[in-house]
């Protein structure tokens, strides 16, 4: 039976799904269903009770960020969001520095809802743009059109709104190399502060994994997409954003709290269906459904699915993977001191195949992809993966 312990760690990051979307995008796999208001009503008094659950836990953590996700988080009225940090203001520490990132979609946001999320203390906006070509985004499944981001974007300027950040694909169905050449030249236009860059992952159970089977000639094949990623990262660079991860990318001082926490493996609680915590080593997943996590709340019960306790070697593994992926690399003397271990003993062997097949390399004590190895990282990822002793 799990029991949520507390912890002395005084730092903590709050992410909070918001299961609602306008309509399905044919590759996405992330939990929503179709917004309709009486399941949202219903949904946010679920919610509230969720984190009024955690009330002792919380009320003496300092909180370092706030990421509201979905699901699209805009698709709703604002007065929800609104009073759901309006509640974790009452029972935490959130001040002017905590990070409050919203997600939002090009179509769904508008002024109303941006001066409400002003209002509750929203610092950093995060939207789904994926490309600037209507066609494309037609393919996809979405419901906006470029001219919908570039109205949003006017409106953040208006409110001389600086922390926004656009999550872009590549690889997508018919995309050609001008696609990518157009989306940098709208990046250089529009001055996002961050950007997310993905690579398509054909996900199982999608219209866009039929798409695949049916149709492969209208998708990128590897060597495409790895042209497209190397612009991407070179000319994102020369308009000042650096790369911290392989997929995100900052202009200076923009790097996402948030993502960064989530990297380094530091303690989060999340809350609504589908999210996950981590608090001290102890992972936990809550109901991946509307209706099972809302039965759950409705008895006063954690809507929580299930729970780990990380061991040894999985907090390990993790940490060497998310330090690959991050272009600070591993810490080799983090790695030693957290864990009480030799870290270049302890992967001795994996780190010489990989050196000698220029995937990876090691400057003042830190493991980095090279740009081979950020091209091929999921194998090198593998290799860092110990099986449980
Ligand atoms: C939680 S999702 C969606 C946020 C928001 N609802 C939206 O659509 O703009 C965050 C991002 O993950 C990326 N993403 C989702 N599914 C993906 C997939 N199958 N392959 C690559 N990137 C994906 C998209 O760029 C998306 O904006
Ligand atoms: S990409 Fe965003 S808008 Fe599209 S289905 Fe997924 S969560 Fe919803």
């Amino acid at each position: 039976m799990f029991k949520f312990k507390n912890t002395n760690k005084k730092d903590l990051s709050i992410y909070i799904h918001i299961p609602f979307c306008e309509s399905r995008c044919y590759y996405c796999d992330f939990y929503s269903s179709i917004i309709n208001e009486e399941n949202t009503i219903k949904y946010f008094e679920n919610l509230q009770k969720e984190i009024l659950i955690y009330s002792d836990f919380l009320k003496d953590k300092n909180i370092k960020s706030i990421f509201i996700g979905g699901g699209t988080p805009s698709s709703v009225n604002s007065k929800y969001i609104k009073n759901i940090l309006k509640t974790l203001k009452e029972i935490t520490n959130i001040d002017i520095n905590t990070e409050i990132t919203i997600e939002v979609n090009p179509n769904s946001i508008n002024e109303e809802k941006l001066i409400d999320y002003l209002d509750s203390g929203i610092n950093r906006f995060s939207m789904g743009a994926q490309s600037f070509n209507d066609n494309i985004l037609k393919s996809i499944g979405r419901v906006h059109k470029k001219d919908d981001i570039i109205k949003a974007i006017n409106l953040f300027h208006k409110y001389n709104i600086e922390n926004f950040s656009f999550d872009l694909m590549l690889a997508l169905p018919y995309q050609k190399f001008e696609d990518i050449e157009e989306s940098i030249n709208m990046i250089d236009v529009l001055k996002p502060a961050h950007i997310s860059y993905y690579s398509l992952i054909i996900e199982e159970n999608t219209l866009m994994e039929k798409l695949y089977e049916n149709k492969k000639s209208i998708f990128a094949d590897e060597s495409e997409d790895r042209k497209m990623y190397h612009y991407v990262v070179n000319n994102l660079e020369k308009l000042g954003y650096h790369q911290y991860e392989i997929s995100n990318f900052a202009k200076k001082d923009f790097v996402s709290i948030h993502n960064k926490r989530y990297w380094t493996l530091d303690n989060y609680i999340g809350f609504g269906p589908s999210a996950h915590s981590n608090i001290d080593n102890i992972r936990s997943f809550n109901h991946n459904n509307l209706n099972d996590y809302s039965n759950d709340i409705e008895k006063n019960k954690l809507p929580i699915l299930d729970f780990e306790e990380l061991s040894k070697v999985d907090r390990i593994n993790e940490f060497s993977i998310m330090g690959l992926r991050m272009n600070t690399g591993i810490d080799i003397n983090l790695a030693n001191k957290r864990f009480n271990i030799n870290f270049l003993e302890y992967y001795k062997k994996e780190i010489e195949k990989n050196i000698n097949n220029n995937l990876i390399s090691i400057q003042d004590n830190f493991i980095h992809l090279t740009e081979k190895g950020r091209d091929l990282s999921n194998t090198v990822e593998v290799d860092f993966i110990r099986l449980k002793e």
